[in-house]
């Protein structure tokens, strides 16, 4: 049975990997799963400099999901390297770093400071609905995005993944500046724009207001924007976005991602990605799918 899936050059000994920001850099998690059976561990959000984040309560649950506003808190480049990435390291898995900032320089800073780490691809966060400047902002406008690819493409040394954000009226069109601007692969979704409101308190469930929508109630939406989005571009696909199981995973698979990642899963049952890839080969010898590259080839009517 194959599991390795190739992403824009780099082998993951399977599609399975957790999303950005919902798996810290997998120092916490390592009491719960083995980091080595991961096909990649995705960091949180690092910039150049520390962010404290958003003002709390910045998380809430919803129906078959969760609101959150934490606004990319992190400790800047610099600790990421000294600590999370010597942590890392010493792990056989892939190492990749989800890249914010608040204006391009910000990025390019980061991805040089990265250079000559042992990271092995670097995922370009243009999609977060929290912060005020870069993220979603950069994310939402074809031109901008054209320009921000492009741009911190010349200093990466690492295959770039840039992510999308689903709160656009075309998701293929703004896939497809990447694509023109050099991007090496997508992953997406990130979080769709939420707002909850405490009825009791008369007041907003989270201090800004405002969220990103993650978990199971966002699942068709992903899966519906990865299918539109495979045909769109040729570059290859993380989808993620509400995968709590293993045919969860595979539903993705099937509309053209070639990996996958989970996020909120991972806050109620910290074991979530490895259950996925359990699940994913118990579905696969179930069915005798011998390679886990044949879901992308196996929709009846395409
Ligand atoms: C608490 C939280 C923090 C997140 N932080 C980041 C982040 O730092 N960078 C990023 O690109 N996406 C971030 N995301 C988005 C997730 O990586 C993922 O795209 C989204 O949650 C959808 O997947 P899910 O439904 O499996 O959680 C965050 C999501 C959550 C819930």
């Amino acid at each position: 049975m194959n599991l390795a899936v190739n992403v824009a050059g780099i082998t993951l000994k399977n599609p399975v990997m957790p999303a950005s920001g919902t798996f810290g850099s997998g120092k916490e998690f390592s009491e719960f799963l083995d980091l080595n059976r991961l096909g990649a561990v995705v960091t949180k959000g690092v910039a150049s400099v520390s962010w404290s984040g958003n003002p709390p309560p910045r998380c809430t649950e919803t129906a078959s999901g969760m609101l959150n506003s934490v606004g990319l808190q992190n400790p800047g480049v610099e600790s990421f390297i000294r600590n999370d990435l010597e942590f890392l390291k010493n792990f056989n898995t892939n190492i990749i770093v989800n890249v914010c900032g608040h204006s391009i320089s910000e990025y390019i800073d980061v991805v040089t400071a990265l250079r000559d780490t042992p990271v092995h691809m670097l995922e370009l966060n243009i999609s977060c609905p929290n912060v005020a400047e870069g993220g979603m902002s950069f994310g939402t406008d074809c031109h901008m995005v054209e320009k921000v690819v492009s741009r911190v493409k010349k200093h990466c040394r690492q295959p770039l993944i840039v992510k999308l954000s689903p709160n656009v009226t075309d998701i293929c069109e703004i896939a497809k500046a990447a694509e023109s601007a050099g991007a090496d692969a997508l992953s997406m979704i990130n979080t769709l724009l939420g707002m909850k409101i405490d009825v009791k308190r008369r007041n907003f469930s989270l201090a800004k207001k405002v969220g990103g929508l993650s978990g199971a109630a966002i699942k068709p939406i992903a899966v519906r924007m990865v299918y539109q989005v495979r045909r769109a571009v040729k570059l290859p696909i993380i989808g993620m976005g509400g995968i709590m199981t293993g045919e969860d995973a595979i539903e993705f698979l099937m509309a053209g991602a070639t990996a996958v990642a989970i996020g909120t899963a991972s806050f109620h049952t910290p074991t979530a990605c490895i259950d996925v890839l359990d699940g994913i080969e118990v579905f696969m010898r179930r069915y005798n799918v011998p390679d886990v590259n044949d879901f992308g080839r196996m929709l009846e009517s395409n």
